[in-house]
């Protein structure tokens, strides 16, 4: 069985809401293989965020979509739920976003359509399995150095059925919500489509700051909508 012995630990590459996302490498006779391990801490959560932890990792390996990241396996181990994916080399939307910002830079138009294209065909196969990730923001979407974008971190996702096709517990976070979200109504993989508008929005605004701004009136910029309630 597989377990972290498997892998070599190196840098931390992110910091979720319930664990750390480490950079690993896998051997395999002479092959070397840089992955990533999410490691998400199963005591500190309530059952249904527990639920959703293990969802994330059963979907990331199913779903086979050269846009949203590959899961390879998982495991428990010392209480971790430990998510084995395909390693994006380009850090995330949001950061290279931030990054052009701060050297007064916009992104050219070809790589906004690019991305846009890319991020739509990942989310139609989502849709199309009918899921809605429910967490769709610049800060989920990795990039890869060859110029490809992959929709991560389906931490909160929903899988629908025919007996329940609208989800109703308000779950994402605050800049990127629906106006239905917003209101408390019923929603379905249409709410994922309107933040998607978003990151193409935060794409094409020159500074991202002002529209930040705006919404900060109303929200915490931190709050992540808790999913505690959700059936
Ligand atoms: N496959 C990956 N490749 C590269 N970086 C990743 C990958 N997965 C996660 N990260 C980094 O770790 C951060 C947190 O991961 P994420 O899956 O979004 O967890 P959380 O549910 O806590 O938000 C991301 O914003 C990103 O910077
Ligand atoms: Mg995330």
């Amino acid at each position: 069985m597989t377990s972290c012995k498997d892998y070599e630990f190196l840098e931390e590459i992110g910091h979720g809401t319930y664990g750390v996302v480490h950079k690993v490498r896998r051997r395999h006779g002479d092959n070397v293989q840089l992955l990533v391990c999410k490691q998400i801490q199963l005591t500190a959560m309530k059952k249904t965020q527990r639920e959703h932890a293990l969802q994330e990792a059963k979907l990331m390996s199913k779903f086979e979509c050269p846009y949203i990241v590959k899961g390879y396996s998982s495991f428990i181990e010392d209480r971790f739920l430990n998510i084995i994916m395909e390693h994006c080399d380009n850090g995330d939307l949001e950061s290279h976003i931030r990054r052009l910002d701060g050297e007064r830079r916009q992104m050219v138009e070809e790589r906004i359509w690019s991305f846009f294209l890319q991020m739509a065909a990942g989310l139609h196969y989502v849709h199309e399995r009918n899921v809605i990730h429910r967490d769709i923001k610049s800060m989920n979407m990795f990039l890869t150095k060859a110029g490809g974008i992959k929709i991560g971190d389906l931490g909160v996702a929903k899988v629908l059925s025919r007996g329940t096709p609208m989800a109703n517990t308000v779950v994402g976070t605050p800049y990127y919500l629906s106006p239905e979200l917003c209101e408390e109504k019923p929603y379905d993989q249409k709410s994922d489509v309107w933040a998607l508008g978003c990151v193409l929005y935060e794409m094409l605004e020159k500074f991202k700051k002002d529209w930040k701004s705006k919404f900060r009136a109303f929200w915490s910029p931190e709050g992540v909508c808790d999913a505690k309630n959700d059936v």
